[in-house]
């Protein structure tokens, strides 16, 4: 798919012999699709979709291991074993049967994982200097490791070249190499010592080396690394330049790709990879440098999520290939729509980041409002035209509500939304109040926009009652009305607290002493403690959890941190609130804990309750006994993406479903799928 046009995004591009259809890659990037370590189905359906896409290049796995003692953090490909090669082949083969150029990242981690995993064999870096965030302590790397891991290197990448790979990088910041590079993490003696650059380079440049020598000169081979650590004691940008300079006349590299800051901490990786409400592209200008400074093959990626950057990024003269990673989670077709002059299409990374948080917490990358992707083998990333038009009713118009409607408005369906609200987004809008994550309002603005396309009928400022359904005589009703703030979990004193949402609606001012006591653990408890400490006051965050908002996680964790740390905000883990009384003007918190034995007593000036919604399921109950299905779902033939059939009530007069946190508080994420999986099949 080479196109003629004048977007500078649309230019071809030679890397050596390869010639690339674009200038828009997806850089390497584990989503932890593997199983037992290979990439299977799931993984490649991943990157051809994206081939399929119009990208000029996929860059697979994100620290595919090649050694044993490199086990990985979240399910990365095992470069080291053998049987990778078939799996990657068919890969290979079918990217570029769509066109698109591919390569793999290879690594070993060294200190930036743990020794209870795998073959339990002890990590190596090179000093005992432990990770913050893996925490492992290091073996100092011995002389027959460096030979052995040095071989390893050279090992995979003879099976990536076997596979088809069009070429590989090797990953070169918070992992082994760079530990040799970091004089932050390096304190051997000897030939590989912190003493000079080049001691600290020699462990790069002698496994560049031994790659070659397995791989030739032909094949691509790159280096994605950081040319400033950002950090006291680290990779300055003086030495970056001089890295890069070497990478480019030692003739072993054919492309760097820039890195700008250190990972050892969730807060350093989020500086790397911005999440939403941190500055885009925060590190172009400086791979720019590095290009000007090399003239080489330059490549870069940090949060360029729209179209308009990435052109600017190369139009500029500021990188030869754009990155565009999490933009491509969230749609797979960004160069296909940009060809077909249709970018206000495109589905925007929100920069959530849900992706990349779930992968640290064991599961796979998942994008909050992208339910196919990472499901390409079940979800369809465009929704096929259904045999037979059907006159649809949804209510309420949050992210579950809305992507059905577009769903069902892809399928070509009647759709009609009725919505109590005067205006789209339930709770998604709530959260956009927070001018941090106000880039969240992308998930409904998009999905209106494409409703409006598809000619979905709204009904706003309209509460709909069971009658306003059945005089449309629908053939599918689908309940979308969400939850509300359940606050009731105390044994005394329910009526003398309020809910995260009153704090963050603006219903309720803050308190100056407040108790927010956290029994969710999820975003809502957080953004209330921002507006509260905004508002200048006291506020103590309680939960009786082992830790504190544990579905906010870690990259999404950080600026509320940074927020909230400024302030008069303390964290109590463990214990439990149990009783609310009032005390003159102020509240008394009776305070227990599930480990039992404790009781304490302590005041307050408001007391904030966050503990998930419950849901609104009137309507949905009302319509129950005349629906054909009884509101029953068919999982099997949900899971199976087969058309939901039950007729348990021959005489209803519709199908009937519900999704969504109407069904149980749950997430986006999870109110966007469980709407896409069922109605792609309606
Ligand atoms: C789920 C996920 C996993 C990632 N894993 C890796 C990795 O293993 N190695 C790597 O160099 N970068 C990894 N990255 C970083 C991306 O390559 C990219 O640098 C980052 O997402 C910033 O680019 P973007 O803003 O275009 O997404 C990962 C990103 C995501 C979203
Ligand atoms: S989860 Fe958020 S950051 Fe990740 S791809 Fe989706 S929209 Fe982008």
């Amino acid at each position: 798919m080479l196109v003629s046009s004048s977007d500078p995004l649309l230019q071809p591009y030679t890397l050596k012999h390869l010639t690339l259809r674009n200038r828009i890659i997806v850089t390497s990037h584990e989503p932890a699709y593997p199983e037992e370590g290979m990439p299977k189905d799931k993984y490649r359906a991943y990157h051809v979709a994206r081939a399929k896409g119009g990208i000029a290049m996929t860059m697979t796995a994100g620290s595919a291991a090649v050694s044993r003692d490199s086990p990985p953090v979240f399910n990365n490909v095992l470069a080291y074993k053998d049987e990778v090669v078939g799996w990657l082949k068919k890969m290979t083969d079918e990217v570029h049967e769509h066109g698109a150029a591919i390569m793999i990242q290879l690594t070993h981690l060294g200190r930036r994982t743990g020794w209870s995993k795998g073959d339990w064999l002890p990590v190596v870096s090179p000093s005992h200097n432990r990770e913050a965030s893996h925490r492992a302590f290091p073996k100092v790397i011995e002389d027959w490791d460096i030979a052995r891991i040095i071989k390893d290197f050279g090992d995979a990448a003879e099976r990536m070249k076997a596979a088809g790979m069009d070429g590989i990088e090797l990953e070169c910041y918070g992992h082994l190499l760079d530990q040799f590079i970091s004089p932050a993490t390096n304190e051997l003696d000897g030939p590989y010592g912190p003493q000079s650059i080049d001691s600290r380079l020699r462990f790069l440049f002698d496994t560049l080396r031994e790659i070659r020598k397995r791989v030739g000169t032909e094949f691509i081979v790159g280096v994605r690394y950081t040319a400033d650590e950002v950090m006291e004691n680290g990779i300055t940008k003086a030495d970056g330049l001089e890295i890069s300079r070497r990478l480019k006349t030692s003739g072993l590299v054919d492309f760097l790709n820039i890195i700008r800051g250190h990972i050892d901490t969730d807060a350093a990786l989020t500086d790397v990879i911005p999440v939403q409400g941190m500055p885009s592209a925060p590190h172009l200008d400086f791979a720019g440098e590095i290009r000007a400074e090399t003239r080489f093959p330059t490549f870069h990626a940090a949060r360029i999520p729209d179209v308009a950057t990435a052109r600017h990024a190369i139009a500029s003269g500021k990188v030869d290939l754009v990155g565009m990673t999490r933009a491509h989670m969230t749609d797979p077709n960004i160069v296909r729509k940009i060809i077909a002059k249709r970018e206000d299409d495109i589905r925007p990374c929100v920069g959530a980041t849900y992706c990349l948080d779930r992968i640290y917490q064991g599961g796979d990358a998942y994008c909050i409002h992208n339910p196919a992707t990472g499901r390409e083998t079940t979800m369809p990333h465009d929704i096929p035209a259904a045999g037979e038009k059907k006159r649809v009713v949804i209510v309420g118009a949050g992210p579950a509500g809305l992507e059905a409607a577009r769903v069902a408005g892809e399928r070509g369906h009647e759709v009609t939304v009725f919505e109590a609200a005067a205006e789209a987004g339930g709770q998604v809008r709530l959260t956009a109040k927070s001018k941090r994550r106000s880039e969240m309002i992308g998930i409904i603005d998009w999905r209106m926009a494409q409703c409006q396309r598809l000619g979905v009928i709204f009904r706003f400022n309209t509460y709909a009652e069971a009658s306003d359904i059945e005089s449309l005589s629908p053939d599918v009703v689908i309940i979308a009305t969400g939850g509300l703030p359940h606050t009731e979990v105390l044994k005394e004193g329910n009526d003398l607290v309020v809910s995260s949402w009153d704090i963050l609606t603006g219903d309720v001012k803050p308190g100056s002493n407040v108790l927010l006591y956290d029994d969710a653990g999820d975003h809502p408890a957080l953004m209330a403690a921002e507006v509260i400490t905004q508002a200048g006051s006291k506020v103590e965050i309680m939960t009786p959890d082992r830790s504190f908002a544990p579905d906010v996680m870690g990259m999404n964790l950080v600026p509320y941190m940074r927020a909230l740390q400024k302030h008069d905000v303390t964290f109590t883990v463990t214990f439990r609130l149990e009783s609310v009384v009032k005390d003159g003007n102020l509240l008394k918190a009776v305070i227990g804990s599930d480990y039992g034995g404790v009781r304490k007593e302590r005041s307050f000036d408001q007391i904030v309750v966050n503990h998930g919604t419950r849901p609104l399921d009137e309507l949905y109950f009302a319509l129950k006994p005349h629906s054909r299905n009884l509101g029953e779902v068919d999982y099997a033939a949900l899971i199976a993406g087969k058309p939901q059939k039950t007729a348990t009530n021959p005489a209803g007069r519709y199908m009937l479903f519900r999704i969504g946190d109407a069904v149980a508080a749950r997430n986006t994420h999870a109110a966007i799928y469980d709407a896409l999986r069922l109605v792609k099949d309606i």
